[in-house]
């Protein structure tokens, strides 16, 4: 089988995209959550991929047109680093796809914006960040329509370079 390939994701990947985060919220984050919430989460335009592309560094894995993975990042407007819409196809999870996008996506993201990284995660997701050093910091809500949808709001704060020494 081919590799996967990791590559900046482009707005020709809108309907690609939008296929694979219905197929990992349908098949994965559904579990946690009622229909009402799942149903606002897929048709509030806020996670609408358009917005998504035009705000974040969004990178995906997948072959030709087909995308199995996504991750993206943005700078908030305090300046932090956000991490937004990781998406793993259904059938594709638990084969270190996450895993190899975050590594790729935190290191870019830290390059240009040293410092902590924020995200808000979705209820069974909360375990596989802990894994990767993030920390919950306490619930939260996404006002998406009428329905707000239960999240954690979680950090992870990067160690700081060592400041450099000026000679005597
Ligand atoms: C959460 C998600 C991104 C994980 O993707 P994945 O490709 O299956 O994760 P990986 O295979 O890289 O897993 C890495 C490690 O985390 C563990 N892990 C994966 N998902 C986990 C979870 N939900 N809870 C706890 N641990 C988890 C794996 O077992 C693996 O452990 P190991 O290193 O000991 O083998 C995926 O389940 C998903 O897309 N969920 C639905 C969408 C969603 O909720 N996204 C989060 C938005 S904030």
């Amino acid at each position: 089988m081919r590799r996967l390939q990791l590559r900046r994701a482009s707005f020709s990947d809108i309907e690609a995209l939008s296929e694979l985060q219905r197929n990992s919220l349908m098949g994965i984050a559904a579990a946690h959550y009622t229909p009402q919430e799942m149903a606002a989460f897929l048709t509030h335009p806020s996670v609408g991929m358009d917005q998504l592309l035009r705000t974040a560094h969004v990178w995906v894995l997948g072959r030709g047109r087909r995308i199995d993975a996504c991750a993206g990042w943005r700078r908030s407007e305090a300046g932090a680093v956000m991490l937004r819409s990781v998406y793993v196809r259904t059938e594709c999870a638990g084969r270190g796809l996450a895993s190899r996008l975050l590594d790729h996506v935190e290191a870019e993201a830290t390059r240009r914006n040293p410092g902590a990284i924020r995200l808000v995660s979705t209820l069974g997701a909360q375990g596989f960040y802990e894994r990767r050093g993030y920390r919950a910091i306490g619930a939260t809500f996404l006002h998406l329509g009428e329905v707000p949808l239960r999240g954690v709001d979680m950090v992870k704060t990067l160690p700081q370079a060592e400041p450099r020494r000026t000679a005597a």
